[in-house]
């Protein structure tokens, strides 16, 4: 399973990079508007730190106005992927975008038709929002399991990239499941290496070793 973090805060990245588990990195206007620096010098920064793929999101909603955004985004680095809103103007964007040869992440998708179409459409990645499912009492992880089943039927190409990630649960049934990507928040990324057991038993190791030490 790949590791992505969803964040534009370049500290976030940095440290999540040195833990040697990070395979790429998505944001969003909304993680963008959090930062000071303009939009396009944060991802360029983004993409210099890390290798594998960046979602950069476009902010037009028709086809030409996305078009010639996506061309700017993916400008910035070979690794860049376009983030296009899964709307009928974004479909046909997606569908150009594959035929260029540029990268593509279906985003806000809320349901396993929306996922089936950008899939027909040639999306690199579509992304799953579970968290805000979950958040309206509606069962995100069951979306990634409907995805994964269409997708595995049918042979697509298309990434499954689990978002909207609010604790490390989801991170877990997303492998069970078998998606093919996770992009997390920072704090989930901490939350999952971490066990009070681990912890009490380390402390244990090294206070036992201690006391033998002075007896000897
Ligand atoms: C992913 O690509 C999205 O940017 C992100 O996961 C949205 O998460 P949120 O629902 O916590 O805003």
């Amino acid at each position: 399973m790949k590791f992505f973090i969803d964040t534009a805060n370049i500290e976030e990245i940095k440290s999540a990079a040195a833990m040697g588990i990070l395979d790429g990195v998505t944001t969003n206007p909304s993680l963008a508007a959090r930062e000071t620096a303009p939009y396009n010098e944060l991802l360029r920064e983004i993409c210099s730190i890390v290798s594998g793929p960046v979602s950069a999101e476009v902010l037009a909603t028709d086809y030409r106005g996305m078009m010639k955004e996506a061309e700017e985004l993916a400008g910035i680095a070979d690794n860049i992927v376009v983030k296009i809103p899964t709307i009928l103007e974004g479909l046909k964007a997606i569908k150009s975008l594959n035929q260029q040869g540029i990268m593509t992440n279906a985003t806000l998708v809320f349901s396993p038709a929306q996922a089936l179409l950008v899939a027909k459409a040639g999306a690199t990645y579509v992304s799953p929002f579970v968290g805000r499912l979950d958040d309206i009492a509606s069962d995100g992880m069951a979306l990634v399991e409907n995805i994964v089943a269409i997708y595995s039927n049918y042979g697509y190409d298309t990434e499954i990239l689990v978002a909207s990630v609010r604790h490390p649960m989801h991170v877990i049934q997303a492998g069970l499941i078998g998606a093919d990507v996770v992009t997390m928040p920072f704090e989930v990324i901490e939350k999952l290496i971490k066990h009070p057991l681990t912890d009490i038993g380390l402390e244990k190791f090294l206070s036992d070793y201690k006391k033998a030490q002075k007896r000897k």
